[in-house]
């Protein structure tokens, strides 16, 4: 039968998906996206070019590959139509295999202004959301508020809208008496629907049922990462939508009996951006090392990304609830040049030795095995068997300790840096 593949992260994001969805897509006959929106980046190197996807899905360069916005995700027209501009100017022509979800909620100006003000309310607590409105637009979606994209086909569009922005900037002054002035972007807001309206929307999860009766295999594209899930991320410090693989089947329109494969994509070591609990977080020259060797800085606010160790406690986590078939491991090649690795294996927490994630991370710290390092350069290796001794027995301790392969490992950001196992 054929099948989705869920490919999803498995850490706070940033994990290197849009890389490994590119290789993978010419096996699929669509590249699907389920949730999140604008919040992600998701970074394509090839042909010595680079680019970087927030909301169409990563197999938009595969003319034979169609490119489905699911109705889980997050759109907003803005932003969606840079993007297309973006490809247009690279010679791509995305309209031809792209098609969107009539059921896709749609980002506002005011949801975007909202989760700038909520954040900047929340002072020393806030969760360091990349503003892009994802939280407000996803509360309307479930408090059944939201304007989907199927509503700007409709004569009372307008007025809905006006509807729903005279809601969101009553909220905003009830915070903040100043920042009404603060809302943007109307004008594009309204220009950038008629981009909207020229591609393909439609009932996607038809789209999708009948290519799977067809014969034809579907990549779901995960964003974020596990850890950022609403249900068993690092609340309150995760995002606004289910990036766990159950998030797939809502998301999309299909059934649970249609995943196939669910991959899971890791960092060799583990990055976060935003506020949030990080028990295996470097704060020292090391953590400083990788930040510069993996050039961990976030492809869509630019912000430093915060630097650990592989946690495989939360990895274990990760495995288990997305029932991960295969693993694959990014930036094998920054870890090169550390003498010693630490891996952390257990939690310490309230005076005792855990295995399992507490509902709160804060007040945990991580006990670690050591394991020794390698300093090969391995950026330019063709085959797994040239990988180095060292990286191998890191490799086999992460499969024994999550009983799960890994099928891939990625050395550097081109495509032809992939080595499959
Ligand atoms: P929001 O999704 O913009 O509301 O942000 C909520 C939290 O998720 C913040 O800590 C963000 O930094 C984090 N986050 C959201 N999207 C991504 C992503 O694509 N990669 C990494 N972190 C993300």
């Amino acid at each position: 039968m054929s099948a989705v593949d869920v490919l999803l992260g498995l850490q706070w994001g940033d994990e290197g998906k849009g890389k490994i969805v590119d290789v993978l897509s010419a096996r699929y006959g669509a590249v699907a996206r389920f949730q999140g929106g604008p919040n992600a980046g998701h970074t394509i190197h090839f042909d010595g070019k680079k680019f970087v996807l927030h909301t169409i899905p990563s197999g938009i360069f595969r003319e034979e590959c169609q490119n489905i916005v699911g109705n889980g995700v997050v759109i907003d027209p803005i932003r969606f139509e840079q993007e297309l501009i973006q490809l247009r100017h690279s010679g791509y022509q995305p309209e031809r295999n792209l098609f969107i979800s009539l059921r896709a909620h749609l980002i506002l100006p005011s949801h975007r202004l909202l989760d700038a003000v909520s954040e900047r309310a929340k002072g020393k607590d806030k969760i360091g959301s990349t503003l892009r409105g994802i939280g407000p637009t996803y509360m309307d979606k479930t408090g059944r508020n939201g304007l989907r994209v199927g509503d700007v086909f409709q004569a009372d569009f307008e007025d809905r809208y006006a509807r729903l922005k005279q809601k969101h900037m009553d909220i905003v002054r009830s915070i903040d008496s100043n920042a009404e002035t603060e809302l943007e972007d109307e004008a594009s807001f309204f220009s950038s629907l008629e981009a909207l309206r020229a591609l393909r929307c439609v009932n996607t999860e038809y789209l999708l049922n009948e290519m799977l009766s067809r014969g034809e295999s579907i990549l779901a594209e995960g964003a974020q990462g596990t850890l950022l899930d609403v249900e068993f991320g690092t609340y309150p410090f995760v995002t606004s939508s289910n990036t766990t693989a159950s998030g797939a089947c809502s998301g999309l329109g299909i059934s649970p009996r249609r995943i196939g494969k669910v991959m899971g994509i890791f960092k060799a070591y583990t990055t976060r951006v935003g506020s949030g609990p990080f028990p295996t977080e470097l704060l020292d020259e090391t953590g400083q090392k990788i930040r510069d060797q993996g050039f961990e800085y976030g492809s869509t606010t630019g912000r430093p990304r915060r630097c650990g160790w592989l946690d495989l406690v939360a990895l274990q986590y990760a495995v288990m609830l997305n029932g991960v078939t295969d693993l694959m491991m990014m930036k094998s090649d920054v870890l090169s040049g550390f003498e010693e690795l630490q891996l952390c294996t257990s939690y310490r927490y309230q005076s005792q030795d855990i295995k399992e994630l507490p509902i709160e991370l804060r007040g945990v710290s991580a006990n670690y095995t050591r394991l020794a390092g390698w300093n090969e350069d391995l950026t330019q290796l063709k085959k797994a068997e040239q990988l180095p001794a060292a990286l191998k027995q890191y490799i086999q301790f992460i499969e024994a300790a999550t009983s799960t392969p890994i099928s891939l490992v990625s050395v550097g950001p081109g495509r032809e840096q992939t080595l499959f196992l």
